[in-house]
């Protein structure tokens, strides 16, 4: 089984979503899966010119000679796919929402009407499964009611929406109580990868841990402040 993640962070291998993709990809290695981690900063990916030239001079082929043709085929390799990126703007960054539409060659130009009424383009070939990360800077459920707009066709294995999302930079929390809580949601993040792999699904108590508070909106922003307060000072 091969699992691809396509983090949109600008910061790469030292963004917060790295940090909650990488235990969930540890637990799926654990329990036998293969794992790509795609750090998209790092890609050539232009943006869609909306030509349809890949549906219907050159079908299922993109006109745009860059990153992408390699990124469909691995996408297209996986089973599960996921899309994790930090929020900007109350939803996806820049960088992952032009890898989402320069998937455009992977759907036909016609258009089916689903179970539950909704209207979509057929898939060229059969989609892998997806999931959902997004991590957000402050407090609050608000920050993640586009994407679950958006998931809410997908049939998604598994979104985790992880909000105060700087908690997880600091290394050492003198707070123990959120050092613990911390350890419980990586923990939680690694049952999930290893569930998603050998089961096909995730249980409700994984999904319950992954998204309890990790710190209290008013200590997080009383922290939050501080930093920035200093940072400020210094001229950074
Ligand atoms: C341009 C920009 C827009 C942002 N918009 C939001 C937002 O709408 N809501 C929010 O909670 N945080 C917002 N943030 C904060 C980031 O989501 C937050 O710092 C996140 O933890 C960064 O994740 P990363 O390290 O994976 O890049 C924004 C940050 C930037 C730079």
């Amino acid at each position: 089984m091969k699992i691809t993640v396509f983090n949109g962070s600008p910061k790469g291998k030292k963004s917060n979503t790295h940090r909650i993709v990488n235990p969930l990809l540890e637990g799926a290695i654990q329990a036998g899966a293969q794992t790509e981690e795609i750090f998209l900063a790092e890609y050539n990916i232009n943006h869609c010119y909306g030509c349809f030239s890949c549906w219907t001079k050159t079908p299922g082929k993109c006109v745009i000679n860059d990153d992408m043709s390699n990124l469909i085929n691995l996408f297209f390799e996986s089973d599960y796919v996921g899309m994790a990126t930090p929020v900007y703007g109350l939803f996806m960054t820049s960088i992952l929402k032009k890898f989402n539409e320069r998937l455009l060659p992977t759907a036909t130009p016609h258009i089916h009407k689903n179970e539950d009424g909704s209207c979509y383009h057929e898939e060229r070939m059969h989609y892998p499964r997806f999931f959902m990360i997004a991590n957000a800077g402050f407090p609050g459920e608000h920050n993640f009611d586009l994407f679950k707009a958006y998931m809410a066709s997908q049939n998604p294995v598994l979104e985790v929406y992880q909000n105060s999302g700087g908690v997880l930079e600091e290394e050492d929390w003198p707070d123990e109580n959120v050092k613990k809580r911390i350890n419980e949601f990586y923990d939680a993040l690694r049952k999930a990868g290893k569930e998603m792999v050998t089961n096909g699904q995730v249980s409700e108590n994984i999904i319950k841990t992954i998204h309890a508070e990790l710190i209290s909106d008013d200590e997080f922003m009383a922290g939050v402040n501080q930093h920035w307060d200093e940072e400020i000072a210094k001229g950074v």
